[in-house]
Formats: C-alpha cells, structure tokens, sequence
C-alpha cells in the first residue's frame, strides 16, 4: 500500500514555504561521504574477491577474510578448511559459503538501512529536507519486506565470526611451528572489531533480552543485554570500523602474499 501524507480532518493548512529546505548547513555533507565511503569499499572488496589470488601466505598460514573459508578446488589447500566441494570457475568466489551472508547481513543491518536509504535513495536525504520520491510505501512491500529477515543472517555472521576466528588461531604458525608477526596483530584486531560489530546488532541486542518483560526474572540475561546495549550504542562507528578493518587486514595478506613486504616477525 503506498501512503502519501494527509491532512487530518480540521487541521491547519502547511504554511505556504517554497523554499525546498530552510537548512543552511551543510546536510548534504554526510550522504556525500557515505556514497564515495561505501563504493569504495565495495569497489576494492569486488576486485578482490574475483581476483582469486594473494589471499594465502603459506610460510605463516595468513588468510584474508575475503577468502574464509576457500571451498573451490581452485583454492590452495592449507587455505580450505571445511573442503573444496565447489568448480573453480571464475565467476564464483572462492568464500562462497560465507560471502553471500556477509553481504546479506551488512544489507540487511539496521544502521546500513538508514545510510543508504538516506545517501543512495535520498529518503529523505536529510532530516527535514524533503524526500525524493512522490511516493513512500517504507518497509511495507517486496523486496524491502525481506529486511526483516536480518535476524537470521545475524545467526549467520555469528557462525562466520568463528570461522574468521579460527583462522585467526591458526595463524600463529611458522615453518618452525609457533610464529608471531605482525599480521597475527592485524588479523586478531580484525576478529575482534568483527565480535564487536556483530554483537552489537540490533536483532542480538532483541534475541539476548530486549524482547523480555521482566528483567528482574533473568539477571543473566539483564547483564548481558546491558552489555550488548553499551555496544549497540556505538553500532555505526562499529560498522565503518570494521569495514577498514577488514579492507586493511585483506591489503596487509594480499602484500604480504604478493611478496611486496616482508612480514614483520616477533617469534619465528
Ligand atoms: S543491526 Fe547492524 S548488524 Fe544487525
């Protein structure tokens, strides 16, 4: 259904401003820099996605994230985890199993919503500066209606979380065993500002006890969505954090990888 705004019965016309906006400040600014901050990142993680090589460093078992787990027999072994099961073919990326979640589950996030609904479908494109479209039916129909499946690619993302995790782990290797470089660093960050993002999310916050009545019946549950509440708060800066993150941890194994420096070696 689409609604449009209506004047309820008795009320007072608008008053007569022709003006599109009275806003003198610069409420463009914000909108500008979410297009350019997210085709960016979307621009680099494309190209490495489908460039299907530099995602492993064997002497220290490094795997970008992009690229966890690799499932396509065109993958190099110590980099397949779970098993190769899927054709080498170009157009398919080697994380297929986790990508397609990943991206539903940053499509789907609650914050991303708002930036690209305001920055890309200009809807509004800023508080109080009038929507671009004639018509508005929100939420309300496909494919938008899908957003509400967002809990479930939370599920999701909390299983990738592990698996990017465990990779993490196992990069504490060597050719003599133990080993600690400074992509181990990079790659732990990175793990760790990932937890963060995801727990974070709204349908987690909803799942561990905002969808309870009585707190004072399960404190455990109290204390942990007070927790997940303290993080929620800092959702967005959690989501841009973790887009840098992950760009700059796939850019250090993509380097190290093409041999164009040198990991920095702590232990072995
Ligand atoms: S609301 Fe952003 S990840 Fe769930």
């Amino acid at each position: 259904m689409t609604s449009t705004a209506t004047r309820p019965r008795g009320a007072r016309a608008r008053a007569a401003i022709a003006a599109k906006t009275l806003r003198t400040d610069r409420w463009w600014f914000a909108p500008l820099i979410t297009v350019i901050g997210l085709s960016a990142w979307v621009a680099y993680a494309t190209v490495r996605v489908f460039m299907h090589k530099w995602y492993w460093v064997e002497q220290y078992h490094y795997l970008t994230p992009f690229y966890s787990p690799c499932v396509t027999d065109r993958c190099v072994e110590g980099a397949s985890h779970f098993g190769q099961f899927l054709p080498g073919w170009w157009i398919i990326p080697d994380a297929a199993l986790t990508l397609p979640f990943l991206l539903l589950f940053r499509l789907t996030c609650y914050y991303y919503r708002k930036a690209y609904y305001r920055s890309f479908w200009l809807s509004p494109p800023a508080c109080a500066v009038p929507d671009k479209h004639d018509s508005y039916s929100g939420e309300t129909r496909f494919p938008l209606l899908g957003q509400n499946l967002h809990r479930y690619f939370f599920y999701a993302a909390a299983i990738i979380s592990l698996i990017n995790t465990w990779d993490a782990v196992l990069a504490f290797h060597s050719p003599e065993g133990f080993g600690f470089g400074l992509g181990n660093i990079v790659l732990l960050v990175n793990v760790v500002m990932l937890w963060a993002y995801t727990i974070s999310c709204h349908s987690c916050r909803h799942i561990i006890g905002g969808r309870l009545k009585h707190f004072s019946k399960h404190p455990v549950r109290y204390k942990a969505w007070t927790g997940v509440s303290w993080l929620n708060v800092r959702h967005m800066q959690l989501a841009w954090i973790t887009l840098g993150t992950l760009a700059l941890t796939d850019f250090y194994v993509m380097a190290v990888a093409a041999g164009w420096f040198n990991d920095l070696r702590f232990i072995n």
